[in-house]
């Protein structure tokens, strides 16, 4: 897909189909990661692809922080964001993220930033190859039990978790804020 087409047609995916995604396919968006920029060059990035228990362990973290996120929500805006949680959407695999753990805060902004930058590759190359993504940080909420089921120990960091696979539909465009660069664009002389 041509590059701002596909920019433009990046979105956060919440309902996918159970197709399985092909390892050569999972390689091929984790080698677009892999080319992202880095701090120092350190590419301080690894990838953990998680499915079938893992991944279902990684339902039942989220699912508790989804029920505890949206006790108050309407139905059925609840129930369908419980049962997001639960499944991560039905995706059939959860991308993470991790990068190298530092207690230097600057040092450690350099890393997660790297890792940012590769979260954003692997966004970009799924939807190229016609999938569904969406960063997530919420999952965070239980880092204990996600480096545990994760098997991420102290000396790395989780950036983010994405499931991957083709969307059951594609969501509607959400509208940009300032579509025209009106507001958020400063230019300093
Ligand atoms: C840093 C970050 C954290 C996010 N965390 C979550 C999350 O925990 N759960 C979720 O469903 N979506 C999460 N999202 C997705 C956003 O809600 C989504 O990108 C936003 O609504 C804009 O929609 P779009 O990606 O389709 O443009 C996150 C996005 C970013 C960039």
């Amino acid at each position: 897909m041509e590059f701002f087409e596909l920019v433009k047609k990046r979105q956060a995916v919440r309902e996918y189909k159970s197709d399985q995604v092909s390892r050569e396919d999972i390689m091929k968006i984790l080698d677009a990661a892999n080319h992202a920029p880095s701090g120092q060059n350190q590419q301080q990035w690894e990838f953990i692809v998680a499915t079938g228990k893992t991944k279902d362990m990684l339902g039942e973290s989220y699912g508790k922080i989804g029920e505890a996120y949206a006790a108050q929500w309407e139905e059925p805006a609840k129930s369908d964001f419980i049962k997001y949680a639960r499944t991560y959407g039905g995706a059939p695999v959860v991308l993470a993220v991790t990068v190298t753990a530092s207690p230097h805060p600057v040092v450690r902004r350099m890393h997660l930033e790297s890792g940012c930058a590769a979260m954003q590759n692997i966004m970009l190359a799924a939807r190229d190859l016609g999938m569904g993504t969406c960063w997530m940080t919420g999952p965070l909420n239980d880092e204990a039990g996600l480096r545990e089921i994760l098997k991420v120990g102290e000396d790395r960091e989780i950036v983010a978790v994405t499931p991957l696979g083709y969307p059951a539909s594609w969501p509607p465009k959400r509208e940009r804020l300032d579509p025209d660069l009106t507001r958020i664009v400063h230019w300093l002389d």
